[in-house]
């Protein structure tokens, strides 16, 4: 589906932001292995963290979903079925890395697949940790690729020095170590989202973590949880920057999760002259959450690296786009990780973003983008089966001059089915 998009004449009023997808994921995969029910409200009802609660039932959980909350009925952690046929997560990531550590422990097998992007995507660094773990993985390519054949088995605890900041990698050999016997740690070299960590320790699990490093103890007995999911920060980013790059705007966004290796994206912001303030702050199962005000502000170019890239490295496309409308030129190194992403996220935002006139070069570890030159009419982007590119694009022809066209934009259904809706709700008529 093609989207056209006209100028905005700026963004007003106040949005609640879809849930959170990282902990949408993790509320289902730890409630199936607690005992009890788990309710869930304020969960995401985006294609992938559905793709979640379906490999779930096909094991034997039973998941009531409704409207205004999800029940989970869990059978602790030895109580998952063989499910009779393949799992296909679709496009989502973190299902199919999460659940393989998961799998690896348990006493049947199983058969994961996903869509085209998925099947591309580096599966070998889940792979690699968990057969040290004594797991029985297979993929192609040198079992490096999906479609996995999960050959469940006894696994023994590891201390695992992982080369990449990964949450996905670091979740997939902690949940391995619920089955195996003693401490399973991952040592990063820098801290990604601990989203697994606090979630974990809320359902009871014995898990500690310090710096960089957390480790969990073996068989746990995982109780059932009340879990409230503060909006998603990765999608409050787009209108973090629009707000701030689209003259005459003032957006108030309530209840948007604020756990500190997620607010990069704020940092940055802040960093490059973005009018900002956060109210209402609280915390709810170990995650801090508040209200976001952003108004429209001048942004001028700034540099990105290090540490600060798994704080906001899902954020790169869109705060490429703030980039291109502020003043001088930003810099992004440090964030290879773009690369493997849904998309080749340093080659289709810099596509995306050319097509409106921008100049920018791809670097081998990140992004030069040359701001301040106003976004030109006319421009005609691709998703790239991107759900972020969709709407980082987005905000770029918001901000243009001139009406642009993004195509295959059903992308966006990933994570934020109701944007275009929502982003329209906001506009000044
Ligand atoms: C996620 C972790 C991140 C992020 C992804 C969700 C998670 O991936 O890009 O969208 O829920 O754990 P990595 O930590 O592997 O970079």
């Amino acid at each position: 589906m093609k989207q056209q998009i006209t100028p905005s004449k700026g963004l007003r009023g106040t949005v609640t932001i879809p849930g959170d997808k990282s902990i949408s994921h993790r509320s289902i995969m730890f409630g199936s292995l607690a005992e009890g029910d788990t309710e869930i409200t304020g969960f995401l009802y985006g294609d992938d963290c559905l793709s979640t609660v379906g490999a779930f039932r096909s094991m034997g959980i039973t998941i009531d979903v409704a409207e205004e909350k999800i029940v989970v009925h869990g059978k602790g952690l030895h109580g998952l079925q063989e499910p009779d046929n393949v799992i296909d997560v679709g496009n989502s990531g973190t299902t199919i890395r999460l659940i393989s550590g998961i799998l690896a422990g348990q006493e049947f097998n199983t058969v994961l697949t996903g869509d085209a992007s998925i099947r591309k995507r580096p599966m070998g660094r889940v792979i690699k940790p968990l057969t040290a773990m004594g797991a029985k993985i297979t993929g192609r390519q040198g079992n490096t690729l999906a479609p996995l054949c999960v050959e469940g088995t006894k696994l023994h605890a590891m201390q695992y020095q992982s080369p990449v900041a990964s949450a996905q990698v670091k979740s997939a050999v902690l949940l391995a170590g619920l089955y195996a016997d003693g401490w399973t740690e991952v040592i990063e070299p820098s801290l990604s989202r601990n989203h697994t960590e606090l979630m974990l320790q809320s359902f009871g699990a014995e898990i500690e973590s310090e710096g960089n490093r957390a480790r969990v103890k073996g068989h746990p007995r995982l109780k059932g949880q009340r879990i409230e999911v503060p909006g998603d920060i990765s999608s409050a980013a787009y209108l973090l920057v629009a707000g701030s790059i689209i003259p005459n705007s003032e957006i108030c966004l309530k209840n948007v999760g604020l756990n500190p290796t997620r607010t990069g994206i704020i940092d940055v912001l802040l960093d490059m002259g973005a009018d900002l303030t956060i109210a209402n702050t609280r915390s709810s199962g170990g995650e801090l959450m508040g209200d976001i005000t952003v108004r429209s502000a001048k942004l001028h170019g700034t540099t990105i690296a290090g540490e600060l890239i798994p704080r906001l490295v899902d954020e790169v496309p869109v705060i490429a786009v703030a980039a291109a409308c502020a003043d001088g030129v930003t810099e992004i190194h440090d964030a290879q990780e773009l690369k493997v992403k849904e998309s080749n996220r340093l080659e289709t935002v810099a596509q995306g973003l050319r097509a409106f006139g921008c100049q920018v070069d791809v670097l081998e570890d990140g992004l030069r983008i040359y701001g301040g030159v106003p976004l030109q009419a006319g421009a005609v982007c691709h998703s790239f089966g991107d759900h972020r590119i969709a709407m980082s694009m987005t905000v770029a022809g918001l901000a243009a001059q001139g009406a642009a066209e993004i195509e295959n934009f059903e992308a966006v259904s990933v994570s934020w089915p109701s944007f275009w809706t929502d982003m329209q709700a906001l506009e000044v008529r």
